[in-house]
């Protein structure tokens, strides 16, 4: 009895919190999802699968309500601005925090890119279902942070999509990431895939000193907006609107003014 009524004023225990990474997670075999595979959501009958703690935190944040909310607040940003039958490029798609919400879009054909392998891996098998439409391509491209054994130098890279054959480009975190030629390859690369017309969507950090352009490790890259902005017109990409901050990161909506490149 008085253990009963001590159990009903002892406040119920928390949510078990995910289980503590090993140190040395990162070290993990390439060829292999084990690490990656204990999500806290089952599967639901026509429901995508979320991935695990593991791989949202490679993704920039473990916690399940920001990997949520995050994909949602951009896959609701980038929509407003999709055509009919959108194709859709994510550089840096990590575990397919957007995929998941733009998927909902039975029209919309996808290709993600990252160098990270186990979340591209994760997303083939997550996504098996609609390989028709939802396509997922690893590059084995070396950055300090994110793919220290990577072979191939970033700007020696090209984007796996054809010459103005994708409507919006989506980079969520990912400039966030990038050394200054590696960012100015990729706004190359972003130009020549994007229809002319065709939009990106670049989120950035721009905590710099004044006369400060462009700082940081792939860990964290902090720059200049102005600079950005002209590197980007240097690309072709013109800047369309500020959108503002989502989570914590500038957003730009640039529009490629290359009406042709005479390919
Ligand atoms: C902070 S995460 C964001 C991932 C995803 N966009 C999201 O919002 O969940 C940064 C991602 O960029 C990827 N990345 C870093 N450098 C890259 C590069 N040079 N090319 C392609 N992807 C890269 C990382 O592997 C990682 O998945």
């Amino acid at each position: 009895m008085l253990r009963r009524l001590l159990r009903r004023l002892s406040p119920s225990p928390p949510n078990p919190s995910p289980p503590p990474l090993p140190a040395d997670w990162r070290g993990f075999d390439r060829d292999t999802l084990h690490h990656f595979d204990a999500p806290e959501l089952p599967l639901q009958p026509h429901g995508m699968a979320v991935p695990s703690y593991a791989l949202r935190t490679e993704a920039g944040t473990g916690d399940l309500a920001m990997f949520l909310g995050i994909g949602e607040a951009w896959a609701q940003m980038v929509a407003r601005f999709l055509p009919d039958e959108p194709v859709v490029l994510d550089l840096g798609c990590g575990c397919g925090k957007l995929a998941r919400f733009l998927h909902l879009n039975p029209r919309l054909r996808y290709v993600g890119v990252d160098i990270f392998l186990p979340g591209i891996l994760w997303c083939r098998r997550a996504f098996a279902g609609s390989a028709d439409r939802f396509r997922f391509e690893h590059f084995d491209g070396y950055s300090a942070t994110y793919n220290p054994d990577g072979r191939i130098a970033v700007t020696d890279y090209s984007l796996p999509a054809a010459d103005a054959s994708v409507d919006v480009v989506v980079c969520s975190s990912l400039f966030t990431h990038l050394l200054e030629a590696d960012a100015i390859h990729y706004l190359g690369e972003i130009a020549r895939v994007l229809k002319p017309g065709g939009q990106a969507f670049i989120s950035v950090h721009n905590a710099v000193a004044p006369g400060e352009r462009w700082r940081g490790d792939e860990e964290r890259i902090d720059l200049d907006e102005d600079y950005f902005l002209e590197l980007c017109a240097m690309s072709g990409l013109i800047a369309e609107e500020p959108i503002g901050e989502v989570y914590g990161q500038v957003v730009h909506r640039l529009r490629n003014s290359v009406a042709s490149r005479g390919r």
